[in-house]
């Protein structure tokens, strides 16, 4: 071959290269938008199926349950509502993600519960994001954060999960961070972003073992701030790793560089991410066990029926903390990530974890776990797990078109 011939038959291969990637790239963007649509259809029917003064919280044998506002999980579905009227512009859906608010507004009083993230950030904070209506939001978020602020105790250098045991931090924690950053940023007042620096430290130092996989409870002793004992509780064993702990961990250290700009974030959420995904029980389709040490439970252990349940939230949750994850980093490890993330979503989005429209419930996905130890939740839809999977959704759309 001459050297024009080489050149002509390169430039001809790299357009039909181009044009194939552009068109993948034009399917992958199909397919989410037909998932974010079916979506929209199936939060109507769940819509239907729930308590007009109440929150969605899951569905088990043909019954869908209900929580009131102050059960942790009552912000993902005004949040669900609010993303997928972000998608779809359908004001039907604006107008219901504003009823719950109304009904959840009264948490911002909620000194109880360090969930207050959970509950306010994901359904207020997406509210006042979406629509631009910061005065209409503020003052709730503002409160609310003020009230998580409460439960934070300069000893230990954390911010308090329940109110049982010493002083107990899970890692479920790092959620609610994302909830004070923002309250700085609208304040100005720069005491949230502190606590919420010093609790992401603190979990750094205390919750993770060498293997970078993490405890899901440091109990700390509130006089001294020594640790008294670190264990679990919807976790396999204490000395296990509890797989949406994990993603926790993950999407939270991730959000942390995100807000800080701290690399040491960054830096640690890619070894919380590389012993999630290289870990030897990590299933091919990448929708994690309910707790990443289940699979070898010996056959006389208390849950060794349950060795092999799957947990969807943890995969939507990972999905899109490496949606983001990758756009941090650079080259293959930014593909690496983007890749797993579409494996996990395509996989999601398919059977046996999508539900058929009009099935399950209304709820989008199957097969999560709350807690096995608490024999609660086992094999069911999960309200976040669908907020989560809709917010990756939008992410991976947001990043590929
Ligand atoms: N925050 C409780 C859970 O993840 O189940």
């Amino acid at each position: 071959m001459n050297q024009s011939i080489r050149v002509f038959a390169l430039l001809v291969f790299s357009a039909a290269c181009l044009a194939a990637a552009q068109a993948q790239e034009k399917l992958a963007v199909n397919m989410v938008n037909e998932k974010l649509d079916n979506a929209v259809q199936q939060i109507k029917v769940l819509a239907k199926r729930s308590s007009e003064t109440m929150l969605p919280k899951t569905y088990d044998n043909g019954k869908n349950f209900d929580s009131e506002t102050g059960w942790w999980t009552s912000g993902f579905y005004p949040g669900t509502l609010l993303y997928l009227y972000e998608h779809s512009g359908d004001e039907a859906l604006l107008a219901l993600a504003k009823q719950k608010l109304k009904l959840l507004e009264k948490e911002q009083f909620n000194t109880t519960t360090h969930d207050l993230g959970f509950m306010l950030y994901c359904s207020f904070g997406n509210a006042m994001r979406i629509t631009g209506d910061t005065a209409a939001y503020k003052e709730v978020l503002l409160k609310g954060a003020e009230s998580l602020a409460t439960r934070y105790s300069p000893v230990t250098k954390a911010i308090r999960s329940w109110d049982f045991d010493n002083f107990p931090v899970i890692i479920d924690n790092m959620m609610n961070l994302e909830f004070l950053n923002s309250a700085t940023r609208l304040s100005g007042d720069r005491k949230f972003y502190d606590i919420s620096v010093t609790h992401a430290n603190t979990t750094m130092k205390n919750h993770y073992r060498k293997d970078y996989s993490c405890y899901h409870v440091v109990d700390y002793n509130p006089e001294t701030g020594d640790i008294i004992k670190k264990k679990t509780n919807q976790g396999a064993f204490d000395e296990s790793a509890w797989a949406r702990g994990q993603a926790w961990g993950l999407y939270g250290y991730v959000m942390m560089y995100r807000d800080t700009k701290d690399k040491k974030y960054l830096s640690f959420a890619k070894k919380i991410a590389k012993y999630m995904l290289a870990h030897p029980n990590m299933p091919d389709d990448l929708i994690a066990y309910w707790d990443y040490d289940a699979p070898d439970l010996p056959a006389d252990n208390k849950y060794a029926k349950y060795k092999h349940y799957r947990d969807a939230s943890t995969a939507a949750i990972t999905a899109s903390a490496l949606i983001e994850m990758s756009t941090m980093v650079k080259g293959k490890l930014s593909r690496y990530y983007l890749k797993t993330a579409e494996t996990m979503l395509y996989n999601l989005s398919s059977a046996p974890y999508t539900a058929e429209l009009g099935s399950n419930g209304g709820f989008l996905l199957k097969h999560s776990v709350g807690s096995i130890p608490h024999n609660s939740e086992v094999d069911v839809p999960l309200t976040y797990a669908d907020y989560y999977y809709v917010e990756a959704l939008l992410r991976y759309k947001n990043l590929i078109k």
